[in-house]
């Protein structure tokens, strides 16, 4: 755990290349610059950015251990997220406020309940799947948009009929903009004439809110209210230790937040999930046989290590209240933390043959808490890793169930920022054949070695 020291300060070593050129870098090609700096410099180093000034990476199992295990009295996260997302987001909440609030968060999201969930994502995968052309190559990023952002409206949001309609058009590009404004100036957020970011995004929230209170009244006096299982029913029933529930406002931007970080992020893991798997024509296979024996070992496996080869969110930062010691560094007050989660999945020394995309590595041996960090760590960690996991989980089995997938020898696809998370640069190409309609096809036999 990072403690509190009065120590002399003592960074990892600083990165040799002019401040602007580390800051342009840093904007345009984070997580390839971050990866090509971890070759030169290994585990930590020190960058100096315009704006955030001296920001310090690491990877390293035991100084992340430390990091995510001290004290939020002594680090925060830095997120500007919770600006957009409004008070009453996880985002926008620290110290005991931000704790109490994950009280009441997790159990809605705990493994045990998402069970209850796989029904709507496997009729939401068959819904999607029905007008999938057969035998031509299409992008799988968009379709896998549309099944996440249904699951979520309808497992957590509670969401059907026109409320659902209203919120599917109406939440993707409330979000995209909500994204790009977080990362402006405070001065470029404010809403200035009708055709402002600002005014475009408060008009976005207005209809927004108009939805959410109907759904909450409706979920209210619902004669089977105490017995729903969406998370927004929940959340309404929820209470702190005190025996006060959480505002309506409140569980209004906790929804929006739970959406935000949740609907892109899984789409773009299932759609490097196909990406890869076509590639591994006889782990395809393997896959195919185990859902057709009702089996989920390999499949579990699989997901874990497209998480860790591709992972969508690349790093995840923290800010220091105090100097802290973290492993054999102090950092002085007010200093960035990235941990690379890029840099320490690609690590030899926590995953020996790295570049190699093996899921049998997870077989029998499932990742460990500080070096496959593909959800971040600490009381900050993803509080929708297990319904991520589901829905990954359900959709790959509906697929592989519903479809034989074409292989290619192609090269991978390149990696692509989208803001939040980064995705294949082709969209995660498929092509797929109805196993249904008879199709016997054979799958071609690979034996070359294709890289991670
Ligand atoms: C593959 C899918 C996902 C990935 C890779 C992912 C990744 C992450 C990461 C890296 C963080 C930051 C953790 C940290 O700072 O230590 C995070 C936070 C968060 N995620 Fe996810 N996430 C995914 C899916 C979801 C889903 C499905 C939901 C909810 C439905 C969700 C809700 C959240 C929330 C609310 C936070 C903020 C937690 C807090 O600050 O206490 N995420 N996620």
């Amino acid at each position: 755990m990072g403690e509190a020291t009065t120590d002399p300060v003592r960074l990892p070593p600083t990165v040799r290349v002019p401040k602007i050129l580390q800051g342009f870098a840093f904007v345009t090609s984070r997580a390839r610059f971050v990866r090509a700096l971890g070759k030169r410099y290994g585990a930590a180093f020190t960058l100096n950015l315009p704006i955030f000034g001296p920001t310090v990476v690491i990877s390293d199992p035991v100084v992340v251990k430390d990091l995510f295990t001290t004290s939020t009295d002594l680090v925060g996260r830095a997120s500007n997220l919770g600006t957009v997302l409004g008070p009453g987001s996880t985002f926008s909440l620290g110290g005991d406020a931000h704790r109490q609030r994950r009280k009441l968060l997790v159990p809605p999201f705990h493994g045990k309940r998402m069970q209850r969930y796989e029904q709507i994502i496997e009729d939401e995968v068959m819904r999607e799947i029905a007008t999938w052309p057969e035998g031509e190559e299409f992008p799988t990023l968009r379709p896998m948009m549309r099944i996440t952002l249904n699951a979520i409206l309808r497992a957590v949001f509670g969401a059907q009929g026109p409320a659902l309609d209203e919120l599917r058009e109406l939440l993707p590009p409330a979000v995209v903009l909500g994204s790009r404004i977080a990362v402006l100036p405070p001065f470029a957020r404010r809403a200035v004439g009708p055709w402002s970011p600002g005014a475009r995004f408060l008009d976005y929230r207005r209809r927004y809110d108009v939805v959410i209170d109907s759904l909450i009244a409706d979920a209210r006096s619902d004669p089977a209210f105490e017995e729903r299982s969406d998370v927004l029913s929940l959340l309404l029933q929820a209470r702190y230790d005190d025996g006060k529930p959480i505002s309506d406002r409140h569980v209004a931007d906790e929804l929006l937040t739970l959406l935000t970080a949740g609907h892109e992020t899984t789409a773009t893991t299932l759609a490097w999930a196909i990406e890869r798997l076509r590639r591994h024509p006889r782990l395809l296979a393997r896959l195919t046989e185990e859902v057709d024996a009702g089996g989920s070992e390999l499949r579990q496996a699989a997901i874990w290590e497209v998480q860790r080869t591709r992972p969508v969110i690349d790093a995840t930062i923290r800010r220091t209240k105090k100097r802290i010691r973290l492993g054999e560094w102090v950092i002085p007050e007010g200093h960035s933390v990235i941990v690379s989660i890029g840099l320490a999945h690609a690590s030899e020394a926590n995953f020996p043959d790295a570049q190699t995309f093996n899921p049998d590595r997870f077989l029998g041996n499932p990742p460990d808490t500080y070096t496959w960090i593909p959800f971040g760590g600490g009381v900050r960690r993803c509080v929708g890793a297990a319904f991520a996991n589901m829905e990954m989980n359900v959709t790959l089995r509906t697929l592989l169930r519903e479809f034989e997938f074409g292989t290619t020898h192609a090269p991978g696809e390149r990696v692509h920022s989208r803001g939040v998370a980064t995705a294949p640069g082709r969209g995660g190409r498929a092509v797929v054949y109805r196993r249904t309609a008879g199709h016997a096809r054979t799958v071609v036999a690979d034996t070359r070695q294709v890289p991670a």
